[in-house]
């Protein structure tokens, strides 16, 4: 009884008298998520598992509940998400403060790119190769997201995709396992700062465990059918990236894998992720996803939606209420275990802890640093820097980029010129106060950039979609009048995204067929392609005289895509996917097996593993993406020609800026393991630098390969270096290989 007074005063007063009641007995936090749990009511554990979505935004199929206020008094809910901003969070919590135990709601919300300050979108931002830049937006995000009374992001998004119809590729960091990794663990480290409960940082969320990029034909929410060994070494290592970098949830994914729902997968929750990875935070499901197993065929009713669910590992049941609904008759009738309740409630309550919430259930509430947070000028600073480092440049012919400040007349056609709101692209977040409307558009950047001597027009030629071409004449026109034109298209923001799947993944509508009008002019045409995925258009990369791949650029697109037009950023990003042909060479990624009948090359296509009708090539691959200046590879040494499996080589090359413009490159490593007990890829990445050097400087760069990056899953499904010979390649892409050599593991 003395024990559990004090547990409720520690509860419901401040830190100053834990400090004076507890500090001396309640030493740990395990020790104070106990003295909590020990008071709850199976109901209020059950409670804390329930997660619903605040009536303004729905990010899935909606369910009103009207009585949300009430539930939450009788602790009856344990998070809630989609509310944003001090006042609305405050006044939620109050209502959690009101209940028996008074423990805080968490707050969730999908901050992606980015809270008020909009970020490129994932896929754009992983094709900076930069860690750094990619950890400063989460930073950013985070500090801004806390701000406005959010604890907990629904990031990063570590799906492995290699199919560019699935509209969340966006979300992603693309198609290779290593790069993919890298930026798991930057992105966590970002939006979770140093510590949980420092006041700038927020739960991060590992999602969507796991397989959901595999989605047969890129349809989203479809079935995933994948060997375990695949699933283990190419979609897996991303999330263990994340688990090393202590992310502190993880959310479940829509699909089935290999006909279990991931939400009641064993496998994936239970043994692989709080098992062997010993993950000690918590799982959520996804929206809906608990009772969506009817639907998927795997249950019959939420009853047992719930007992797979719960007794699979997943914690916290987001707006499906099947928990709610059905968790205590299953205790009560034996089906479950108080105990298993109480391992899911004790995770949910460690990271609350963790946050600081019952230090203080409103840190997260203050509406001064809400405003300074969201106002903060070097944000938007850092968003430009980002945006820029995101831009690939597919093409450049006659080196027509970058673009003299003296141009006499440009006109900028397209349109996607004018529009701001579309440089966000999918997944941003609409703040509250309507603050996310700052965004400098495409035709803003230019005006501010090129300054008076320069004579600006514009037409917009045509729309995203549709059939409509009455605007080519005046396009036409206006290109006429100009030295260079700069066309900016592509796909609408809301195209990709979730349940954004596309069959065909053209650019739409008459876009290109406006470009070969200009392209009569004589004029020559730079095109910016905005896009949340790797899209098909081989007329434009045949014909444009320039392209700029800029995705969604985010709040300070327009500046970014100047900086980069007119040379005050030289284009360094590279794709982190590959750009299929046509979709029919869809899936398609560089790291392939070889198969028994390889095509050398396209002379090469008799009784070869080939489509007769396209090259055996994709349109631009992985790793590739040009600059205004040229970079020479030179003098791979090895420090070794044979290792064992406790040493390292040491592989340096010397890197030398030939061009005129200072510029960086990203250098990457590639390894080819020969021969394995399993077909190993033809090239696999294996490291990266990314270099500046300015024009004419030279600088040798080194990578360590040990027995790690020599690993792969075998048929034991272990990670194993097997002895043999390897090939080690360094390239500026994984097609453009410019330094080669071999040397041998043994045992
Ligand atoms: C469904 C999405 O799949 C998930 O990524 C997101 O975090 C939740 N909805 C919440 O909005």
């Amino acid at each position: 009884m003395k024990r559990m007074n004090r547990c409720i005063l520690y509860i419901i007063t401040s830190t100053v008298i834990l400090i004076q009641s507890t500090e001396a007995q309640i030493k740990t936090i395990g020790q104070k998520v106990d003295s909590v749990l020990i008071l709850m009511t199976l109901d209020e554990k059950i409670g804390q598992l329930n997660q619903y979505s605040d009536d303004l935004i729905y990010t899935g199929p909606v369910t009103i509940d009207s009585d949300k206020a009430d539930q939450i008094k009788q602790g009856r809910v344990g998070s809630l998400l989609n509310c944003m901003g001090t006042e609305r969070i405050r006044n939620w919590q109050k209502i959690a403060m009101k209940s028996r135990l008074k423990i805080p709601l968490l707050f969730g919300q999908d901050v992606i790119h980015g809270y008020k300050t909009t970020f490129p979108i994932p896929l754009g931002e992983s094709c900076s190769w930069d860690l750094d830049a990619m950890e400063l937006s989460a930073r950013i995000s985070a500090t801004e997201a806390a701000a406005a009374g959010i604890n907990w992001t629904f990031a990063p998004m570590v799906d492995i995709c290699r199919d560019p119809r699935w509209g969340r590729v966006m979300e992603g960091a693309g198609e290779d396992t290593y790069l993919g990794s890298k930026i798991a663990f930057a992105r966590v480290k970002g939006f979770q700062g140093d510590k949980l409960g420092e006041i700038n940082s927020v739960m991060a969320c590992a999602k969507h465990f796991a397989g959901y990029g595999a989605a047969i034909g890129g349809r989203d929410y479809n079935s995933v059918d994948m060997s375990e060994r695949q699933l283990l070494e190419t979609y897996l290592p991303p999330f263990k990236a994340t688990v090393d970098a202590h992310v502190a949830t993880f959310m479940t994914s829509f699909n089935d894998l290999n006909g279990v729902p991931s939400t009641a997968n064993k496998f994936l929750l239970r043994d692989v992720l709080k098992g062997k990875w010993k993950f000690d935070g918590f799982i959520v499901s996804d929206w809906a996803s608990v009772s969506e197993m009817i639907n998927h065929g795997n249950v019959k009713d939420e009853y047992e939606a719930a007992l797979k669910a719960i007794a699979a590992g997943c914690d916290m049941d987001m707006e499906s209420r099947s928990y709610k609904k059905n968790l205590a008759k299953l205790v009560s009738e034996r089906k479950v275990s108080v105990s298993l309740i109480d391992d899911a409630v004790r995770r949910i309550l460690l990271k609350k802890f963790e946050l600081g919430l019952f230090d203080d259930p409103y840190k997260f509430c203050n509406a001064e640093r809400e405003q300074k947070e969201l106002n903060n000028p070097n944000n938007s600073i850092s968003a430009r820097d980002v945006a820029k480092r995101s831009i690939v440049l597919l093409k450049n012919d006659k080196q027509l980029l970058p673009l003299s400040k003296g141009t006499k007349t440009i006109a900028f056609i397209g349109p996607l010129v004018k529009p701001k709101m579309q440089n966000k692209g999918f997944w941003d977040v609409e703040v509250p106060g309507n603050d996310s409307a700052y965004v400098v558009s495409q035709w803003e950047g230019l005006v501010k950039k090129v300054g008076k001597t320069t004579n600006l027009i514009y037409a917009k030629g045509c729309d995203i979609e549709g059939e409509r071409k009455d605007g080519f004449a005046e396009a036409v026109n206006v290109a006429k009048q100009a030295d260079v034109v700069i066309l900016s298209i592509g796909e609408r923001r809301d195209m990709s995204g979730e349940a954004k799947s596309r069959s065909d993944i053209r650019i739409p509508g008459v876009q290109e067929e406006l470009l070969k009008e200009l392209l009569s002019t004589g004029k020559p045409v730079v095109v910016l392609i905005n896009a949340g995925r790797p899209l098909v258009f081989d007329y434009t990369a045949k014909h444009a005289s320039a392209i700029l791949y800029t995705w969604w650029l985010g709040s300070e697109a327009g500046n970014a895509i100047s900086d980069v037009l007119f040379g005050d950023y030289n284009p360094s990003a590279k794709l982190t996917m590959t750009f299929p042909l046509s979709v029919g060479q869809v899936p398609i990624y560089y790291n392939h097996f070889n198969t028994g009948r390889p095509a050398n090359n396209d002379s090469d296509r008799q009784n070869k593993s080939i489509y007769t009708d396209l090259s055996i090539y994709p349109k631009y691959e992985f790793g590739y993406g040009l600059s205004y200046t040229s970079f020479q590879y030179s003098q791979l040494q090895l420090n070794k020609k044979k290792i064992n499996p406790n040493e390292q080589i040491e592989v340096s090359a010397t890197i030398t800026n030939t061009g005129m413009y200072d510029g960086e490159e990203i250098v990457q490593l590639y390894l080819r393991d020969i021969v394995g007990s399993i077909v190993r890829p033809v090239i696999e990445l294996k490291d990266f630098r990314k270099v500046m050097l300015k024009a004419g400087e030279s600088k040798t760069i080194t990578f360590s390969i040990d027995a790690e990056k020599l690993s792969f899953i075998n048929q034991q499904l272990e990670w194993v270096a097997e002895p043999g010979e390897f090939d080690v390649m360094i390239g500026a892409s994984s097609r453009d290989i410019r330094l080669k050599e071999k040397f041998e593991l043994v045992e």
